[in-house]
């Protein structure tokens, strides 16, 4: 039992990326810290670096693709051990696989879903009760600007990421005056291992693209709107209006301008 009056933060793709980044932020703003993923070794350097900060953090060397009761019952035991309701999750380990469906290995769809979209649903509906019985407590999604439009070439991923959208707008408004905030944060193509563990580091989204913006600009701005108990945002001015012109296009032009961006590559 962890005997602290510093908050806790469970955050999810700790090992690396954005979400390494949101960890290391929320070590500086004060936090202790869940990380979970399933490089071992990522977490712990992550965790090394959020001890400069202060930050007490436990690694849970987890693979998020498995069993939705092992992951409830990995959750529960170490939230047991440390006796602490979280004040924050953050939902941010997630891939995606490029090329055409049909295909795509069966088992990578399998674990695009599994991780995506059914390990962020178990996480959240986990620590919910405990954060609306306190009255407190912020979860911070990771979606993507792929969440608004058809995915030709990346389609389980864009389509995850819509229900990403979908289900944290929606708990935003249930979450109303329970003292609970969830936040979805969308971002562009960013540096991170995405697009090489997606098969996509050749794509025009990705290279050369000199917009491309960093794993701690997003972290910030991600934690900033969390912060303020803001629905949804998305980073950079450039991801803003192209998320806002892609929800003005008829949808299947904008699933064939999508299709220009990823070509089949398998
Ligand atoms: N980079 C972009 O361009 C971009 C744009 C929009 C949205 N996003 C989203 O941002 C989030 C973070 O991605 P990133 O860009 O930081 O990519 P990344 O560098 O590849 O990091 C992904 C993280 O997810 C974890 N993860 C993947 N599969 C997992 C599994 N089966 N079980 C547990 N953890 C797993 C990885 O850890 P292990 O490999 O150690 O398990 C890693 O820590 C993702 O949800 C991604 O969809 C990224």
């Amino acid at each position: 039992m962890t005997t602290t009056t510093r908050p806790l933060a469970i955050v999810t793709g700790a090992s690396g990326g954005i979400g390494r980044e949101i960890a290391l932020a929320l070590a500086t703003r004060g936090y202790d810290l869940l990380l979970i993923a399933r490089n071992a070794s990522g977490l712990a350097r992550t965790a090394e670096a959020a001890g400069a900060a202060g930050a007490r953090s436990h690694c849970l060397p987890l693979d998020l693709s498995g069993p939705a009761d092992a992951i409830r019952a990995n959750l529960q035991a170490a939230l047991d051990a440390d006796g602490r309701v979280p004040a924050v999750l953050v939902n941010n380990a997630g891939f995606g696989i490029a090329g055409r469906f049909d295909r795509i290995d069966p088992a990578a769809i399998d674990g695009q879903i599994a991780v995506d979209i059914a390990a962020l649903t178990i996480l959240t509906r986990a620590v919910l009760p405990a954060m609306v019985a306190a009255g407190r407590g912020r979860v911070l999604n990771l979606a993507s600007t792929a969440a608004f439009v058809p995915g030709p070439g990346l389609a389980v991923y864009y389509a995850a990421k819509a229900y990403v959208v979908s289900l944290g707008r929606a708990l935003a408004v249930e979450m109303a005056g329970t003292g609970v905030t969830v936040t979805t944060l969308c971002p562009g193509p960013t540096r991170t291992g995405f697009a090489e563990r997606a098969g996509m580091a050749g794509s025009r989204l990705f290279s050369g693209n000199p917009g491309l913006m960093t794993a701690g600009q997003v972290a910030r701005i991600g934690l900033e709107a969390t912060f303020a108990g803001r629905p949804l945002v998305v980073p950079g001015r450039a991801n803003r209006l192209g998320a806002i012109l892609s929800r003005l296009a008829p949808p299947q032009l904008a699933a064939r301008m999508v299709k220009r961006l990823h070509p089949d590559q398998s």
